[in-house]
């Protein structure tokens, strides 16, 4: 396999936010690190004319600027520099790409790049604009032949498509000349480092992975709220996607592929994206009859978060006044598998809720006989309540951390449950900074390791699954259910869960 040692980073779309924001910053911690050799340069590329000098000194401010005086270290910095590169390219105009080659090669060169040197090309443009690149690059001819392929790697960003059969499209456009394993499809919450543990929690440890099946398990939440509303420009790009698009159908299932599949045979690629497919394709609405019955779409109407006030979805800058985009989904589905069978997943994304909170909480069946009583206090304020079941939090962010949640004796004469909790918290336990999740994507792609990147078989079973939700949504009259900015969420998401006598967990 190529070393990171000899990578020319491309990134197409260098004058967008997701550069300066997060790959510039994250390929320059890699430097920090010592992960990025001196001859590998890094060439953003954008349409404006600007010279390498203008390029560093943009990114160089947005760093700054992100990290803070204190912690932006400039000696590091201009190391990182000499390696950074500017070149203009209109990604629409074929006849550009012959430059663009002649620049790169003459770039290589200057950093001392072997000729064996392998191009990663990051689309961080929008997607109209994956096809156009691609073809650039084939007719200039810097896609290699097939028996090199691993010498140039294609990241592309999300959204991949916005229905089954425009994720298909763009993979048509993609495997017109890129093979499936040059196609490095991003999905940050696969980089980070919480959610890569979910892996090693169950599957490296003996004593978690026997409980998590349809004996044991009641049923299992997934959640990834966010306080957040319309930050900047987002609402324009916003109002065309919606919580489904931009975080359901591929964080949220991420998810539940990660805490559903079974071990992999090995710990590789492509046993691993193997089992997570088996999950995709046995994925099912949670319950039969009409959509509404298994799914909630909802919208943040005004209210407060974190004690500040904040606006409605449809009076957020860059949204249609009238708009009808979901900025909450919940679900209720269910894995039709040997090992899931009968058990409920609920699933909920939104926008503007209390806080920002990615979690996976596994509740377990009650024991079987209820021999003891519980007492519950609220102050100074007891009374004795149902057992609570035994639950398993996977906090993916904040705060990473994994609970388990179970019963003990209350210190008295008589014999009453309290619920209690045994934590592991990252930070009790690891004093360094937990990397970013680009990082260690860019890293791996660096390496031609493909294990945490989405399959064009994954992608097109997940939007199979969400594509006749949003179909209804869309050809329905009916309208989002609204809840008010800082709550969980609309009232009538509590129906989805209630009927299996549990609540939507909402933690403080
Ligand atoms: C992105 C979505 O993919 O994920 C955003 O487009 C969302 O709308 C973000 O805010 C959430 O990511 P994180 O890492 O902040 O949880």
């Amino acid at each position: 396999m190529v070393s990171t040692s000899d990578t020319t980073v491309l990134i197409f779309g260098a004058s967008g936010d997701l550069t300066s924001r997060k790959l510039i910053p994250a390929l320059f911690r890699l430097s920090q690190q010592q992960y990025l050799s001196s001859r590998c340069a890094v060439i953003g590329v954008a349409r404006r004319p600007k010279s390498h000098h203008e390029f560093r000194t943009e990114m160089r401010d947005t760093v700054q600027a992100r990290l803070g005086e204190n912690k932006f270290d400039a000696a590091a910095w201009d190391v990182f520099a000499q390696q950074l590169f500017y070149q203009q390219l209109d990604i629409t105009n074929p006849d550009e790409y012959a430059t663009l080659r002649t620049s790169v090669q003459t770039i290589e060169s200057q950093v001392g790049a072997g000729n064996a040197s392998a191009r990663i090309v990051y689309l961080a443009t929008t997607p109209d604009l994956i096809a156009p690149a691609v073809e650039g690059l084939s007719t200039s001819g810097m896609i290699p032949p097939r028996e090199s392929e691993s010498l140039l790697r294609v990241v592309v960003e999300k959204p991949f498509g916005r229905d089954l059969s425009s994720a298909q499209d763009l993979t048509i456009a993609l495997s017109r000349h890129l093979q499936e394993s040059q196609i490095y499809r991003i999905d940050h919450y696969l980089g980070k480092e919480t959610v890569q543990n979910i892996l090693l929690f169950r599957f490296g440890n003996a004593i978690f992975e026997p409980l998590l099946n349809r004996n044991h398990v009641d049923h299992i939440q997934i959640t990834v709220a966010e306080a957040l509303g319309m930050e900047g420009a987002r609402g324009g790009y916003y109002d065309t996607s919606g919580a489904m698009r931009d975080v359901l159908q591929n964080h949220v299932l991420q998810l539940l592929c990660l805490i559903a599949m079974d071990p992999p045979s090995l710990f590789h690629g492509r046993e691993i994206r193997d089992e997570k497919m088996k999950v995709l394709q046995a994925l099912r609405p949670g319950v039969i009859g009409p959509v509404g019955n298994w799914a909630i779409r909802g919208q943040y109407a005004a209210g407060l978060v974190n004690g500040q006030p904040a606006l409605a979805y449809r009076k957020e800058d860059r949204v249609n006044p009238n708009s009808n985009r979901e900025t909450y989904v919940a679900m209720r589905v269910a894995l039709d598998n040997w090992r899931w069978a009968g058990v409920p997943f609920f699933l909920r994304t939104g926008k503007r809720m209390p806080k920002q909170l990615t979690e996976i909480a596994i509740q377990f069946k009650n024991p079987p006989l209820n021999l003891f009583s519980t007492v519950e206090c609220d102050g100074d304020l007891c009374d004795l309540v149902e057992t609570r079941p035994n639950t398993l939090i996977l906090r993916i962010q904040p705060q990473e951390a994994i609970s388990l949640r179970f019963s003990t004796k209350r210190p008295g004469m008589n014999y009453q449950v309290q619920p209690v909790s045994m934590d592991f918290e990252y930070g009790d336990h690891f004093t360094a900074q937990l990397p970013e999740a680009y990082e260690r994507l860019l890293l791996d792609v660096m390496r031609g390791d493909s294990t945490l990147f989405t399959r064009s078989d994954e992608l097109e079973a997940a939007w199979r699954f969400v594509t006749p939700v949003l179909e209804s949504w869309e050809s329905s009259n009916s309208v989002p259910d609204l809840y008010p900015a800082g709550t969980w969420g609309p009232t009538s998401a509590d129906r989805l869960i209630s009927e299996t006598k549990s609540r939507w967990r909402a933690p403080t």
